[in-house]
């Protein structure tokens, strides 16, 4: 864990040495909560782990080639548009990675877990973001 630790606060420096870091984005770290139709539907609200897919992807990917707006909660994503390849279905289709068969990896939050960023333990890790949202007490376990 130490040494997770060190990797994460040099990557966050060289980051901030490069001018390519924008600043505390929250969702950088955080993990998204988004409940605009789980709960209602009597599925476990969805947590996307933005850290996890940031190191794996840049921004432009999502946030300018796949459309994803950036807004917790600020797209209508449905599983019509994920099995048509859209949002999460982009690259959750069992080719890039695991597909959309595999329910609970993605709607893993508590129910009743509203939208939101909220810290994740590896922005527990590294030092935190100036602002955390008052909501971030509010924990969906995975
Ligand atoms: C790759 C991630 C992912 C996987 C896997 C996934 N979902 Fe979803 N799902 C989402 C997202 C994101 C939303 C939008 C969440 C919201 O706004 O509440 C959503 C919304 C939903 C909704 C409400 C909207 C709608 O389409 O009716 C239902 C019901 C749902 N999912 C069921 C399922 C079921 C059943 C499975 C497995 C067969 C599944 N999901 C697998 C990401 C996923
Ligand atoms: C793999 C896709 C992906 C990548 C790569 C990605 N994001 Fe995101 N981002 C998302 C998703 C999904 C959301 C949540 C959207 C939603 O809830 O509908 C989000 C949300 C956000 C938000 C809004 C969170 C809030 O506080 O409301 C910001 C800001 C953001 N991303 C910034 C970035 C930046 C900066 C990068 C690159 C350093 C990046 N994202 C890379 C998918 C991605
Ligand atoms: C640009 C491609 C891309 C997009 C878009 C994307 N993912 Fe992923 N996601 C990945 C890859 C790659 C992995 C790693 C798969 C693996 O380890 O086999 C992953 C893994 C995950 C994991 C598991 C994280 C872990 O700790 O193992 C979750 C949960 C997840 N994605 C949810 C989502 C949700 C929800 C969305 C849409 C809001 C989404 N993803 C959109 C590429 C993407």
């Amino acid at each position: 864990m130490k040494s997770l630790t060190r990797l994460i606060v040099t990557l966050l420096v060289a980051l901030a040495g490069t001018g390519l870091w924008p600043g505390p984005a929250q969702a950088e770290y955080g993990d998204v909560v988004i409940n605009n139709y789980s709960d209602a539907a009597g599925m476990r609200p969805v947590v996307f782990p933005h850290w996890f897919h940031r190191v794996r992807f840049r921004c432009k990917v999502c946030h300018a080639d796949l459309g994803f707006q950036f807004k917790a909660g600020g797209n209508q994503i449905n599983m019509l548009k994920i099995i048509d390849g859209q949002f999460c279905g982009a690259c959750h289709n069992g080719e890039v990675a695991w597909s959309a068969e595999n329910c609970n990896l993605c709607h893993s939050a508590l129910p009743g877990t509203t939208t939101q960023v909220h810290e994740s333990t590896l922005q527990k890790l590294a030092p935190p973001p100036p602002a955390a949202p008052a909501s971030a007490a509010a924990t969906a376990k995975k």
